[in-house]
């Protein structure tokens, strides 16, 4: 078990290195992009998904993971079903590989499960474990998509205060709005290098989505002091609606919709945008040492 636990920490060193040379050879390292909401059920894993087809569509190799503790999300959305997840990498029974599944279209999933619930809790050996297995992705692995539950609660700010990069998604609905702007308060409160960026998915009219993001953006500035970047907005479609009924990425199952084509506007959009800087992105090792030992992290405010 020792042997097993110093082979593992090993690997980590040697995926620490091997980060270190690419980093110094000026190689883009993951983006690690957590995507949450305030409220529930406001497009987070519709959004997870169609952005990690449009960007798999560019090449970029993307892995999706799976980190709501609730129900089942990436799999009804994808028609999947993972039989095996973070938990039986922890306990032993599963190496990484064969936890991580192909979901077609250049995409790959993990389910976090009920292995998430208690990350924090871990004994030493399990989470050198999980690190250790967690190391060969990345090399693996362009961009890391989180999709977290929603709220405010310490399982979903572990995930986003390691991720760094954050999409917080709202609709045009009032109490969305709120908890969104609560989401941000808390995300400020505890960290102050979290890039945050606002979706307003469902709107119905482009002044309807600028609104909100002013709204948003506005009142985070003046009583927050922080700037809220946006990624615009995803309208109301009722393809993406009949989609989800089909098991299927309204992607896949409606190429044409309008909901479609802004998926691939927002995911170039993203490509595009200035990732935080080189040394400061985690990548995805020390993304998941950081969900591991939460409050190991810098950048934490006090109070
Ligand atoms: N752009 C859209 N147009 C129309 N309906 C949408 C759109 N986006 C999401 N929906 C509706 O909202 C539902 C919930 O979407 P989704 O499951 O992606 O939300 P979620 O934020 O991940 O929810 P949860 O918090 O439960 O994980 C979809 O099944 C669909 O009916
Ligand atoms: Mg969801």
């Amino acid at each position: 078990m020792k042997d097993q636990a110093e082979q593992l920490r090993n690997l980590a060193n040697v995926a620490w290195a091997e980060r270190a040379r690419a980093m110094s050879a000026g190689t883009r390292a993951s983006r690690i992009i957590a995507i949450s909401s305030g409220k529930g059920g406001v497009g987070k894993t519709n959004v997870v998904v169609n952005v990690a087809l449009a960007m798999a569509r560019q090449n970029r190799r993307v892995l999706i993971l799976d980190a709501d503790l609730g129900l089942a999300n990436i799999d009804v959305v994808m028609g999947l079903a993972p039989r095996f997840n973070l938990q039986h990498v922890i306990s032993g029974q599963k190496n990484i590989r064969e936890v991580v599944v192909e979901a077609g279209n250049g995409v790959q999933v993990i389910s976090g499960g009920s292995g998430l619930a208690d990350l924090a809790n871990l004994s030493d050996a399990q989470r050198d474990a999980l690190i250790g297995s967690l190391a060969e992705l990345e090399s693996m692995v362009d961009v890391l998509l989180v999709d977290t539950g929603a709220g405010i609660g310490p399982n979903v700010l572990q995930f986003i205060l390691a991720a760094q990069e954050l999409i917080i998604v709202t609709t045009p609905e009032p109490t969305a709005i709120t908890d969104a702007y609560s989401l941000i308060k808390v995300v400020s409160r505890l960290s102050n290098d979290v890039t945050l960026r606002l979706l307003v998915n469902q709107v119905r009219t482009a002044q309807e989505a600028e609104d909100i993001t002013n709204n948003i953006t506005g009142v985070a500035r003046r009583f927050l002091h922080l700037e809220v970047g946006s990624y615009g907005s995803l309208p109301y479609d009722s393809f993406l609606i009949k989609a989800v009924r089909r098991q299927m990425p309204v992607m896949v199952a409606y190429p044409n919709s309008p909901a479609t084509y802004a998926f691939h506007a927002l995911a170039a959009r993203i490509w595009n945008e200035e990732p935080p800087a080189l040394e400061s992105r985690p990548g995805i090792l020390n993304f998941f040492r950081r969900v591991v030992r939460p409050g190991d992290w810098d950048g934490r405010r006090n109070g």
